[in-house]
């Protein structure tokens, strides 16, 4: 089975992938969290350390475009072609009330002319394959035949769907039958992504549609970050293996950032993995409540002696994280 890894903004940033990368196998492609070309065609410094190839050096990575211009994205393809990229994919998808305001992400989903208007624009004149991630309409599911006609006119290099809309967010019910109607009408590769929580998950998904390309994997891979080289049939998550990964990470932002940014950065990535243990909400919350970085030391010390990995590990939904 093929895994790509979601962007996930905020947390899977430059150092995070390539210390996933040398610590687990298995994701075949990591999608850069969004970057956003403005009239000045220039990219910010922060959008440059996501993208800039040195970067990413070593890891399979591809970067992600939110716009709504076409010129404007095309710029952005021509520099992501010049820097060394084989692919780019466009956000059809973010539901941030300032990014819909503007009629970017998921606010292109219900505006049809603008829809148009940009993937007539981009396709026409992509220099690079383009692939589209989705949500399934903008507040009703009951949009999504009327967008899937749209969708299924552009050569797409694949279509990642999440079905969802933009009104559900991350938390609200999945759509199944929006995926299973993409199915039948879209001929270009689909990629699933959604709620596969644990590699169990993706083994139903891939059964349920054999025709799928890849899973895509946010959450799950945030929570049991060897999720992919099981379902690779490499080794399963290891108390040892998350502690390296962690230590990795520390040692890598610490290269780069104070102690207080590195300590919120790995706490991020410790809340999400916390959920692999059987039992385990008090060293989590001992992880949320951490007040410095040798507080969060002791709290993962306790966590990887203490408790046991669970026998299918992954995400759990939890109001501490999203
Ligand atoms: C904190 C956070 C940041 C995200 N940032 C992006 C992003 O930059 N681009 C994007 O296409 N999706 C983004 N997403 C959506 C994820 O890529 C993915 O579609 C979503 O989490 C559902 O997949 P999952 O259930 O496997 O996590 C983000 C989601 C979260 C929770």
């Amino acid at each position: 089975m093929k895994v790509w890894f979601a962007p996930l903004e905020g947390a899977t940033d430059a150092i995070f992938r390539r210390v996933h990368h040398a610590c687990f196998t298995g994701v075949e492609k990591y999608y850069i969290p969004f970057v956003s070309p403005t009239q000045n065609l220039l990219f910010t410094s922060r959008e440059l350390r996501a993208i800039a190839p040195e970067e990413n050096e070593g890891v399979p990575a591809v970067p992600q475009l939110l716009g709504k211009d076409p010129d404007q994205l095309l710029w952005a393809i021509g520099e992501l072609k010049n820097m060394g990229y084989g692919e780019v994919n466009l956000n059809l998808g973010c539901p941030s009330g300032t990014v819909t305001a503007k009629g970017k992400g998921s606010g292109l989903l219900r505006e049809k002319d603008s829809l148009r208007r940009v993937l007539d624009g981009v396709y026409e004149k992509t220099l690079l394959p383009l692939s589209v991630k989705t949500r399934i309409g903008f507040a009703d599911p009951e949009e999504w035949p009327a967008l899937l006609e749209i969708l299924r006119q552009y050569p797409m290099a694949e279509l990642i769907i999440h079905p969802r809309t933009r009104k559900d967010f991350y938390k609200g019910p999945l759509h199944p039958q929006t995926f299973a109607l993409a199915a039948e009408q879209v001929s270009c590769p689909l990629v699933y992504n959604g709620d596969l929580f644990t590699a169990q998950d993706c083994r139903d998904i891939a059964a349920q549609y054999p025709q799928l390309r890849a899973v895509m994997i946010g959450r799950g891979l945030m929570a049991n970050p060897a999720m992919a080289q099981t379902l690779c049939g490499g080794e399963a998550l290891t108390a040892d293996a998350l502690r390296r990964f962690h230590d990795m990470l520390c040692e890598a932002y610490g290269r780069l950032y104070p102690a207080n940014q590195v300590h919120s950065r790995v706490r991020e990535v410790m809340k999400y993995a916390a959920c692999c243990f059987e039992d385990a909400a008090r060293p989590r919350k001992a992880i949320r409540k951490a007040k410095d970085l040798a507080e969060h030391h002791q709290a993962v010390d306790w966590l990887l002696r203490d408790f046991r990995l669970r026998e299918n590990p992954g995400y759990e939904p939890d109001s501490w994280i999203v």
